[in-house]
């Protein structure tokens, strides 16, 4: 049966503002939100806790089934707790990013992590936020959208995220492991990063967030017919 709960998949690189706009349409519209980046984040953190290794994928897709999290409302962002404990800044730190990014290259890790990202959807709505929202998870969402910056830009935003979170961060570093990480999830065999035929492209270079949300929201109105004030 057809699930009639509307979503729009925002995918695209790392530092893109991908976070950001779906948090803002989240809030806007009253919906849900899937950070599915997180769910990677969490299933490469709970692996190394256990002591395995990032490649052994059957350990690591059985980590990824059996993930114990919960996502709690914050003050400002989201508390998350893996297996009862508070994950917070290193959740966030690139080297958990690289992490991620290398056990989301098993396909075993996608398949167990598949249901659980369906199971965020719910009414009124569900913002999904990621690499392959659009083309694998949430095929037939109502909205698509893709973003892209330069790759000068994205460092330049994820540094400035990381500082103002009072985490360490050195920006040449920094463009170096963003672009290590694109070129594996672009690279992948499975679920690789891409935009969905179906996508709005959005080059995000040089553009106030202010601006990418107004057309986010403007293309949210008229596709899902979802009454807004602007
Ligand atoms: O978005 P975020 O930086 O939190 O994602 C961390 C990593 O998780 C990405 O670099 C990517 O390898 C992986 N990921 C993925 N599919 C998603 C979301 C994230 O492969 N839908």
């Amino acid at each position: 049966m057809r699930n009639p709960v509307p979503v729009i998949t925002v995918d695209g690189p790392s530092g893109v503002g991908k976070g950001t706009l779906c948090q803002w349409l989240a809030l806007r519209l009253g919906w849900h939100l899937l950070d599915s980046g997180a769910l990677y984040r969490l299933t490469a953190l709970a692996a190394l806790h256990r002591g395995l290794a990032l490649t052994d994928e059957a350990a690591v897709a059985a980590v990824a089934a059996a993930l114990d999290v919960a996502f709690l409302p914050g003050v400002d962002e989201m508390r998350i707790l893996l297996d009862g404990a508070e994950v917070g800044a290193v959740l966030r730190s690139e080297t958990t990013g690289d992490a991620a990014s290398r056990v989301a290259v098993l396909p075993a890790v996608r398949a167990a992590l598949l249901q659980r990202q369906r199971d965020f959807r719910r009414p009124p709505g569900l913002i999904a936020d990621g690499r392959d929202m659009g083309t694998v998870v949430f095929p037939e969402a109502g909205l698509k959208l893709f973003l892209t910056a330069s790759a000068a830009e994205r460092a330049q935003r994820r540094y400035k995220q990381l500082i103002e979170k009072g985490m360490d961060a050195n920006l040449a570093g920094l463009a170096e492991e963003i672009a290590a990480r694109d070129a594996r999830d672009a690279q992948r065999t499975v679920a690789p990063l891409r935009p969905a035929a179906d996508a709005e492209l959005l080059d995000t270079t040089g553009m106030p967030i202010a601006r990418v949300c107004d057309w986010a929201l403007t293309l949210a109105a008229r596709r899902l017919s979802i009454p807004v004030i602007p």
